[in-house]
């Protein structure tokens, strides 16, 4: 099984998505700024000072029922998730071949040598609008291991989640809108391959028409019972 995340899985958890209009991070930001790669050549303190903020909330959150749910299915299936969110809340429920497309908020390196960063970043439960990123000995900026608009996605972890997707009998796509590419893709790859794609999302999105199974529901209350229901949903 191949399951394929987006922040609605983590909605439950109490981290906001990006795009749900009322709550999304990206009301209160624009995300073509904060999340770009020219948004940190022109202002690096507000994109790190955005990015403790959200580090601070993804470690201080729980997984919940949808991501334990998915670690569970290891008892049964070989699963791999195939995630872009930059969370570790697969990894914290339990579930171990997760790749992250758009990489990880909790691994940093220098934006000019590319050394890892060690150190430790500072708390922040809340969000304050500036704070200047610490520097590398190279004189380089620390940047978390995040993929921004403008960058390519990791090599390793993009091509995992395609041979995961390719080799998948099921994939499951849950809480993405489905607009953001390449990651979008792979979920199409699925469906042009002739392999069943379950969607799991309250609110319809691009994929909805060709996925085999469109389920309007909540992360958490669909997943925990879904491979019961497999059977009767894809036969
Ligand atoms: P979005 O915020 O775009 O979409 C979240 C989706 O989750 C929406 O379709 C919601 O309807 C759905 N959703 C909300 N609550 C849910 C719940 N409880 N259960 C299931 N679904 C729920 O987030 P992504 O699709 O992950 O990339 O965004 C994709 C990428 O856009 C992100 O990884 C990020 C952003 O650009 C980068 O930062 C590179």
């Amino acid at each position: 099984m191949t399951v394929f995340s987006g922040a609605g899985i983590s909605a439950e958890s109490g981290v906001p998505t990006f795009r749900d209009v009322e709550t999304g991070l990206w009301a209160e930001v624009d995300p073509y700024e904060i999340s770009s790669a020219d948004g940190w050549r022109s202002h690096p303190d507000r994109v790190w000072a955005w990015y403790l903020w959200r580090h601070h909330m993804m470690g201080a959150v729980a997984p919940n029922n949808a991501h334990r749910a998915v670690a569970a299915w290891e008892d049964y299936a070989d699963v791999h998730v195939v995630t872009q969110n930059v969370d570790n809340l697969h990894e914290r429920a339990g579930s171990k071949q997760v790749y992250h497309v758009h990489g990880s908020l909790f691994e940093f390196h220098c934006d000019r040598c590319g050394a890892a960063y060690l150190g430790e970043v500072p708390a922040m439960p809340e969000p304050v609008e500036s704070v200047d990123p610490p520097r590398c000995v190279c004189g380089g900026l620390i940047r978390p291991n995040v993929v921004w608009f403008g960058e390519a996605l990791p090599d390793r972890a993009w091509q995992q989640s395609v041979d995961a997707v390719i080799n998948a009998d099921v994939v499951v796509v849950v809480g993405t809108s489905s607009v953001v590419y390449p990651a979008a893709g792979l979920p199409e790859l699925a469906v042009a391959s002739g392999t069943p794609v379950i969607e799991v999302n309250p609110e319809p999105t691009p994929l909805t028409s060709t996925a085999t199974v469109s389920l309007r529901e909540k992360a958490g209350a669909a997943l925990p019972g879904l491979l019961q229901r497999l059977p009767a949903l894809i036969g």
